[in-house]
């Protein structure tokens, strides 16, 4: 993995990093968030899962409906809305995802749920359905476990909880479908001005990427960055050959998360998380899976539950009771 410099300049506002440069089949896509327990955030409300609203106004942002998968749906009703979602989006907390019950460990079924999930996407990849799943920080950490079969090696820790960094990008990059027709502005700005928030304490070893196969054969990396004690991890990946995007940078929070002063909210920042949004939007457009007409989706929307307006941790979240 070479890590490769970028001799572009940039201009301080107006920018526009928005790539329409691609082919889509669907310009209606909608998407599943699988919520997350309230066992850590929220466990004194009363919620039994959360999905944090920045990721739906984010996903919205980009031309895209959201149907939450409560983690403790059927597997029946996961493959039922599977087959009309045209991708999953998987997104960011803080739960315990396994506990040890007398020597013996137990996985949490939001665990069994999402590799389960991840799973099913490789196999509709593999039967020729173009099905992305985007891992947001947890998100892409249960990705990295489903691929390594939950090895330990999967994650390490790193010292980025609450952390706005810089970025250097690997030689992937130009052939990568994520950033292959990025503006080279855009890579500078997330290079060099210190615009990315991550929120995490474990993260990805490049190492990862080159001596665990499961992992090689599937993800390859193009974002990497220094963690608080100087440390390398890996911060945005992409599947090879199934269109996995796995990021533990949120580019959801600059535009709608407001309680961290370590989010950037300036202009470049916002429009690096306009990028991720259409571009999203263009994978999941890829997919032709349809609710067939309005009335049967509207019944799974997102938007027929109420969003609660909170500040802290998060501006606001859906609450599922
Ligand atoms: C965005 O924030 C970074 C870090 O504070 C700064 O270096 C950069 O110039 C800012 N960009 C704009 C367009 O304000
Ligand atoms: C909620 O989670 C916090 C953080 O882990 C913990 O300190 C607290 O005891 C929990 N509260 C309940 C009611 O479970
Ligand atoms: C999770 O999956 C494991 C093995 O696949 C199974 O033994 C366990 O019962 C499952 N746990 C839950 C909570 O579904
Ligand atoms: C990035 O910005 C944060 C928050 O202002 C600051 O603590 C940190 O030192 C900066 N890092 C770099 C590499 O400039
Ligand atoms: C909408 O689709 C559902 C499920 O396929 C079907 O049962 C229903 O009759 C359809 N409604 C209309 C108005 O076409
Ligand atoms: C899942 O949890 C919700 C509450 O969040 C509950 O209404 C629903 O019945 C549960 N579903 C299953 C299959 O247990």
């Amino acid at each position: 993995m070479i890590v490769f410099i970028l001799f572009f300049s940039t201009f301080a506002s107006g920018l526009s990093f928005t790539n329409y440069n691609f082919k889509r089949k669907n310009n209606f896509p909608v998407v599943g968030i699988v919520s997350t327990p309230c066992d850590d955030t929220f466990n004194t409300t009363g919620a039994r899962s959360y999905i944090a609203a920045s990721y739906v106004k984010f996903l919205e942002s980009g031309g895209i409906r959201v149907v939450p998968i409560l983690y403790n749906y059927t597997y029946e009703e996961i493959d039922f809305l599977m087959s009309k979602i045209n991708g999953v989006y998987l997104i960011g907390g803080k739960t315990k995802l396994t506990s040890v019950i007398d020597g013996q460990e137990y996985w949490h079924e939001y665990l069994n749920k999402s590799a389960y999930i991840v799973n099913k996407v490789i196999e509709k990849n593999r039967n020729g359905e173009y099905f992305p799943y985007v891992g947001v920080c947890m998100g892409a950490q249960l990705l990295h476990i489903a691929l390594t079969e939950h090895c330990e090696c999967a994650m390490q820790y790193t010292d980025a909880l609450n952390f706005r960094s810089n970025l250097m990008f690997t030689d992937s990059v130009p052939k990568s479908r994520l950033f292959g027709n990025a503006d080279p502005r855009m890579l500078y700005e997330m290079a060099y001005k210190n615009i990315t928030y991550q929120n995490h304490k474990y993260g990805f070893y490049p190492s990862l990427y080159t001596d665990n196969p499961k992992v090689s054969s599937m993800l390859r990396p193009l974002a990497v960055s220094y963690d608080r004690l100087g440390v390398l991890n890996v911060v945005i990946s992409e599947g090879i050959d199934i269109p996995f995007y796995a990021t533990m940078i949120h580019p959801e929070k600059p535009a709608y998360e407001w309680f961290s002063l370590k989010i950037n909210h300036n202009i470049t920042a916002i429009e690096v998380g306009h990028y991720f949004a259409t571009f999203y939007a263009t994978e999941f457009g890829k997919n032709t899976n349809t609710f067939g007409n309005y009335t049967e989706y509207q019944k799974y929307s997102i938007l027929n539950h109420q969003v609660y307006y909170l500040h802290r941790p998060l501006e606001q979240a859906y609450l599922f009771f």
